[in-house]
């Protein structure tokens, strides 16, 4: 499809004929210093950059100008809204357009012209570490949303669907050959890709992992048979961050446009193929026309307002609260007589606060910022409204009273559940359970393949490259894949203790994908999933547990009774095959009932 007007064809095809070969190959490659980035990103003050490419000031192009991402803009104080999932559990396509709409906004009052999302991978299985970042295990539910994600964040910077393909396990994401038939490929792992190129998005990011034994940066079937040539797409391709590739000539020559953020393997050795006549100059051309026609077709894009006060505003805020609490799943809501030989009385939820003392909430998460994983997702919030701080704000107007415990001491926390009407738990996740992860530096295979840092830096990237390994500073802390599916099994016992020393205790989760809860739910009358809600989150808990709005998410894939019932996972699998079915799909192939199916949740 095509995404421009004839005028903005022919002038972007003008600009190319005004650049020299030297300039149209310079344009294949972002503008950072790899070597000074990894400095920098290991240093303690990190602030993520605005990655350059592509720009030809002399013709007064000023190329690209990429920010992350899929929960905010990764730069500088953002609004931070719910991560991906908890969005895609609003199963609310307008909602979903309207965030994608602010964060192009903030984007763009960052100074960006590039937003690096959605995240359309597939949830093939919950334990992925990224699976926070992106829309659930439905194809079709995931082109929806990332089409409206785009709608909203292109009237304002350019869109990016990432990452194109199979990208579904976080650990061996640069070692894994994942091999997919090309019926499921296209039945099941391409389809929402394909819907938001339909949707006119301006550039795909190619990922890191291989597919079917070629690169995905390096795969001519994916990158020029089936996106550009299938599906007609007329955007550019980029590749996945500083290890997206491996040999230049073999990505450009597969329909790479762009390899970002570094000029590393898009070197001379692509133009001296040029040379040779291993790359062709119409594949050259053809790159550097796509980024200039992108840049082109959103020079007009815009109202023209972006100053400082748009990042997270008023407006921008109240939309976070909005689809944080849009995106809460209700599990279980049972009734919970108030003596025993009570008839079974109304349902636990919602609270009336006008009919409680006092309410508890424990857990070592109920008091924290968390936002989600620090990966390139990661957004710095203004502040972050954490569940207790969102309860009390909503409950101490009644005069109740709010105690909060960590839950540390089973005992201490139990005896405060113990004293109060009702006990909250807050219990799941944060950064060091899940999220991405860059575990060896560089990833394996690369040693060899990388240019040699400039001799001034040897000992200091070194160090640097040490330093992040460790987790040490750096913008990729903790996180990885999820190994386990259930909570910690401290947390397991915790919620075991609470719901014995109160009846009335209602657990919140927050994660990102699904939580095996066999051990305890039957154990509690209330469960939700708040997920990772963003930071206005504390808000959106309570306007929820309190009636003011009505739960309405529902599940964006299945929570099944066992891990035994889900695809196999192995995060250091060299090789890991796809099949046909995943998810509810699977369970039902299986007949194995799940513990809460897709699209579950229940009202009030
Ligand atoms: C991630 C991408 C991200 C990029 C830039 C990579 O490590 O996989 O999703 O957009 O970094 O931060």
């Amino acid at each position: 499809m095509a995404t421009v007007s004839p005028q903005v064809e022919s002038r972007a095809a003008e600009l190319l004929r005004r650049l020299t070969p030297a300039e149209r190959l310079r344009m294949l490659a972002g503008d950072r210093d790899l070597y000074r980035d990894m400095l920098d990103a290991a240093g303690p003050e990190r602030t993520a950059p605005l990655y350059s490419a592509a720009g030809a000031p002399r013709l007064g192009l000023g190329g690209l100008l990429c920010v992350d991402g899929p929960r905010g803009v990764a730069r500088g104080v953002s609004t931070c809204f719910p991560v991906a999932m908890a969005r895609a559990a609003a199963f609310d396509y307008g909602l979903e357009e309207r965030v994608g709409e602010a964060i192009g906004r903030e984007a763009r009052a960052h100074g960006a012209n590039v937003c690096l999302a959605p995240c359309l991978n597939l949830l093939r299985h919950p334990g992925w570490g990224r699976a926070q970042e992106t829309y659930g295990e439905n194809s079709q539910h995931i082109g929806e949303m990332g089409a409206a994600f785009v709608r909203g964040l292109q009237r304002h910077v350019m869109g990016c669907a990432k990452h194109l393909a199979c990208n579904s396990i976080e650990e061996s994401r640069f070692t894994v050959d994942v091999r997919v038939s090309p019926e499921t490929l296209h039945r099941v792992y391409l389809p929402h890709f394909k819907r938001v190129v339909d949707e006119g998005v301006a550039s795909v990011m190619s990922a890191y992992n291989s597919l079917n034994g070629e690169w995905c940066s390096q795969n001519h079937r994916l990158l020029t048979a089936i996106l550009k040539e299938e599906w007609g797409f007329d955007g550019f391709v980029m590749s996945d961050w500083v290890f997206g590739i491996r040999d230049g000539v073999a990505a450009v020559n597969a329909g790479l446009d762009l390899e970002m953020p570094s000029r590393i393997f898009m070197d001379d050795r692509v133009a001296k193929a040029l040379e040779r006549g291993l790359v062709s100059q119409s594949r050259i051309d053809d790159a550097a026309l796509r980024l200039i026609r992108q840049q082109v077709r959103f020079v007009s894009v815009g109202d023209g307002e972006y100053g400082a006060e748009i990042i997270a505003c008023d407006e921008h805020r109240a939309l976070a609260r909005e689809a944080a609490a849009k995106g809460v799943v209700l599990l279980k809501n049972e009734p919970v007589p108030r003596d025993e030989g009570d008839g079974p009385g109304r349902p636990l939820l919602p609270l009336d606060p006008r009919s409680i003392r006092r309410v508890a909430v424990i857990g070592r998460l109920a008091d924290v910022p968390n936002t989600g994983d620090r990966g390139s997702s990661h957004v710095k919030a203004p502040y972050v409204v954490t569940p207790f701080a969102g309860l009390r704000a909503a409950l101490t107007p009644f005069g109740v009273d709010m105690v909060h415990d960590d839950g540390s001491k089973s005992e201490r926390a139990s005896a405060v559940a113990a004293g109060a009407d009702v006990a909250v738990v807050v219990a799941g996740y944060d950064y060091r359970d899940e999220g991405e992860y860059m575990g060896r530096f560089p990833p394996a295979g690369f040693e060899k393949l990388l240019p040699r840092p400039p001799l001034r830096l040897v000992p200091k990237a070194l160090m640097a490259a040490a330093r992040l390994r460790r987790g040490q500073g750096g913008p990729l802390q903790g996180g990885g894949d999820r190994r386990s599916l259930t909570l910690h099994q401290a947390e397991e016992m915790l919620i075991e203790s609470i719901a014995a020393a109160n009846r009335r205790t209602i657990v919140v989760l927050v994660c990102g994908s699904a939580v095996l809860m066999e051990r305890w739910r039957h154990a509690v009358p209330g469960i939700l999933i708040l997920w990772y809600a963003g930071m206005e989150g504390g808000h959106a808990l309570a306007d929820i547990l309190l009636g003011a709005r009505r739960p309405s998410g529902r599940l964006p894939f299945a929570i099944p009774t066992s891990a035994d019932h889900l695809p196999s996972f192995d995060p250091d699998a060299a090789v890991v095959e796809y099949g046909e079915l995943h998810g509810q799909a699977l369970l039902d192939h299986r007949g194995v009932a799940a513990a809460y199916p897709y699209r579950f949740g229940l009202t009030y």
